[in-house]
């Protein structure tokens, strides 16, 4: 397949500056994003004074490690606009996201941060190999999630014909790839996952549709899953991460033509990776939790926001920012079975690995006694019988014992028996009583 590198004259300047250059910006505007929270913000003003942190205490990037981080419970106790730093009526859009509890954490952007949003997002698309005239389908879901409007933005932004048909409409989404012959999609992976289902439910070979790049994220997949798509499909298949808190999608993005991890969009989001447990600052190459620090962002600037993704960070190649792992996993997803810590990436390696098995799975967790048990439910392949799919169900368990060092009971359904999601799918289900 013909990867778009970019030429010469593609890439703005800051994204091929040396890095001498790229912090000399990133430390001046850090100076100015942590005097415009500590100002403006009634959160930060308290926050940084009990850790005794100034803003003019910032003399060097490594001295935002003086600075206290921020949670999302933070965002939740001042619902709605209590983190925004301009008035309410330079606002000029809201997004939130639901959580597991009640109250949505809500996000606000003005004019310019929308600008700055949207220009992160078609560096992404382009770094992905979008050029402009590309027609893209986006089929994020639009409304108060980041993915949709965030996708449509960029996309625009960078000259595309864009088609905003959000998620959901499985059969319509067919349809309209058929007949508007679009270039790139921008969805979750799993929804992906359903669409190539549908193309061959309708009897059509997806390999043969238009589509060349793939630009997939919002929830973790592996590397496995890249290459089961790329196959299907016959797209590259490209990862972009993001989060509402920070801006939305378009904080890292994964360059086609290297495939190694994502590019931090450093000159706006400065990023760190820490020790979960002691909050230290750890060295480029140790995985950690990511912590993020908006640069650039009027409305809510967030501070050392600690995004729960475990990763690590890796120099840059592609471009001069630095870089990140896949993130394969994030604390809240993480089981601890019999004192053993799984997340469903890992599951989903050793389902992809088996052709018996389809690459549709979820995994409950209940508590039938005193200690927790985890059942995987997963599909197996359409034209696979259930005596060979009972025997892949078999072959699983033992690999889950053997490799990840945990006791599950798989149970293998027909093909279709784990509901689809239309946006993140939901690996891990949860049936323990609480209390
Ligand atoms: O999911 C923004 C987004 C939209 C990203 C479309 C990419 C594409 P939230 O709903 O706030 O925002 O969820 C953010 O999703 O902290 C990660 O745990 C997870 N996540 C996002 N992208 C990836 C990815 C959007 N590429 C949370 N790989 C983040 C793994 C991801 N996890």
């Amino acid at each position: 397949m013909p990867v778009k590198s970019p030429r010469p004259g593609d890439l703005e300047p800051i994204e091929t500056a040396s890095r001498d250059e790229l912090e000399a910006l990133q430390l001046s505007r850090l100076q100015w994003s942590l005097r415009h929270a500590y100002d403006n913000v009634a959160h930060y003003r308290q926050a940084f004074d009990r850790a005794g942190a100034h803003p003019t205490d910032c003399r060097e990037l490594a001295d935002l490690a003086k600075f206290p981080f921020t949670v999302k419970s933070d965002l939740r106790d001042h619902y709605p606009f209590g983190m925004f730093a301009v008035p309410r009526e330079r606002v000029a859009r809201i997004h939130a996201s639901s959580g597991t509890t009640g109250k949505p954490t809500v996000v606000g952007y003005t004019k310019s941060d929308i600008d700055t949003w949207a220009g992160a997002m078609a560096r992404s698309i382009r770094a992905a190999g979008g050029r402009p005239g590309d027609i893209v389908h986006v089929a994020y879901g639009y409304g108060l999630f980041t993915g949709g409007l965030g996708a449509h933005y960029g996309a625009e932004k960078l000259g595309c014909t864009v088609i905003p048909m959000s998620g959901g409409q499985t059969e319509k989404q067919v349809q309209l790839i058929n007949d508007f012959r679009p270039d790139i999609i921008m969805v979750t992976p799993s929804y992906m996952l359903a669409i190539v289902e549908e193309m061959q439910r309708q009897g059509l070979d997806p390999r043969a549709c238009s589509l060349s790049v793939g630009i997939f994220g919002a929830e973790p997949w592996t590397p496995t899953m890249r290459a089961k798509i790329e196959a299907l499909v016959g797209i590259d298949a490209i990862d972009i991460y993001g989060l509402s808190e920070v801006i939305g999608p378009g904080v890292a993005q994964e360059c086609v033509e290297t495939k190694d991890g994502l590019t931090v969009w450093e000159d706006h989001f400065y990023p760190e990776v820490i020790d979960p447990e002691t909050g230290k600052v750890l060295p480029q190459g140790e995985k950690g939790e990511l912590v993020f620090t908006s640069l650039s962002k009027e409305a809510m600037p967030i501070i050392r926001y600690r995004t729960r993704d475990l990763t690590r960070l890796l120099p840059g190649t592609a471009r001069t920012m630095r870089r990140i792992e896949k993130i394969t996993g994030r604390s809240d997803d993480m089981m601890i079975i019999r004192g053993v810590n799984v997340f469903p990436t890992q599951i989903e390696e050793l389902i992809l690995r088996d052709p018996m098995l389809a690459p549709h799975y979820q995994v409950e967790i209940t508590r039938p006694g005193s200690l927790d048990e985890m059942t995987i439910l997963v599909e197996r392949a359409p034209a696979v019988g259930s005596a060979d799919g009972a025997a892949a169900g078999e072959r699983l368990a033992h690999r889950v014992k053997s490799l990840i060092g945990v006791s599950a009971a798989v149970r293998v359904l027909q093909s279709g028996g784990i509901e689809r999601s239309v946006g993140k799918a939901r690996r891990v289900v949860d049936k323990r009583q609480l209390g």
